[in-house]
């Protein structure tokens, strides 16, 4: 597969919020961006700049006030609710500052919840996969094991499991170190390098620090709901 392929593309893309008061707040300002297949991009800002809202809008979890978003060449505002969460769960995994892990399932159920949801069945074992991923992160003796009961790097390395189980287009992560010990985090770096070095894995991550956002080939500056630069090396 070629690297330069598009798979999604925001354009003039505003989000507004309503406050209490009756007043518009702009969170998003005519945002242009195109991710492409293979890239490894870091979104960068201070906090309230607009990271997360950019980030739901790419993984689909929330629709623009204005503008387009085209994925895989479609424009997808004509799609309903149904048809998004149908599309997001094939094209994007997230990964969570929190973990967002479920305490009652084990580790192994947790990582194939994805799977369990999904509309379509998927048309490989997500058993299987699931398998070879702990595996592949070392997590593979912690199957029957509750999130509780795991590290913090531990929950985190079930996390991008979980993301990766219905083999998404792309891998969302919102400050996915921020719960983390400075070199626990940068293990979790380490395995985004590894996913997107060793098997074209597309990661968008958002993050606070510059330490981590160097690790990437793309950086991403947001500031008040624009991007104010877009670094490629
Ligand atoms: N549901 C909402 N209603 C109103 N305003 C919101 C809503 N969600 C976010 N905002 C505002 O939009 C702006 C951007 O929020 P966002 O969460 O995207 O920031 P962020 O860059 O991710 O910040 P942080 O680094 O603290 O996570 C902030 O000013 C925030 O208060
Ligand atoms: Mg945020």
């Amino acid at each position: 597969m070629k690297t330069t392929s598009s798979i999604i593309s925001l354009k003039n893309v505003f989000k507004e919020y309503l406050l209490g008061d009756g007043s518009v707040f702009l969170a998003l300002k005519n945002i242009n961006l195109e991710i492409h297949q293979g890239e490894f991009s870091a979104i960068i800002g201070p906090s309230g700049s607009g990271k997360s809202t950019l980030m739901h809008m790419v993984g689909l979890l929330d629709k623009p006030s204005r503008g387009e978003i085209i994925v895989n060449g479609k424009d997808i505002s004509g799609l309903d609710d149904n048809q998004t969460s149908t599309l997001r769960n094939s094209y994007v995994g997230f990964v969570f500052q929190q973990f967002n892990l479920l305490n009652k399932l084990t580790i192994k159920e947790n990582i194939l919840l994805p799977a369990t949801y999904s509309r379509i069945k998927p048309d490989f074992d997500a058993e299987e996969r699931a398998e070879m991923l702990m595996e592949k992160f070392g997590i593979l003796s912690k199957k029957d094991s509750f999130p509780n009961r795991i590290s913090g790097g531990q929950q985190q390395r079930v996390a991008v499991a979980r993301a990766l189980i219905m083999k998404p287009q792309l891998v969302l992560a919102d400050e996915p170190t921020g719960n983390l010990d400075h070199k626990t985090g940068n293990e979790i770096i380490d395995l985004f390098e590894q996913l997107n070095t060793n098997e074209g894995i597309t990661i968008v991550m958002v993050t606070h620090e510059m330490e981590i956002a160097e690790r990437t080939r793309r950086q991403i500056r947001v500031l008040d709901g624009e991007i104010t630069s877009d670094k490629k090396r």
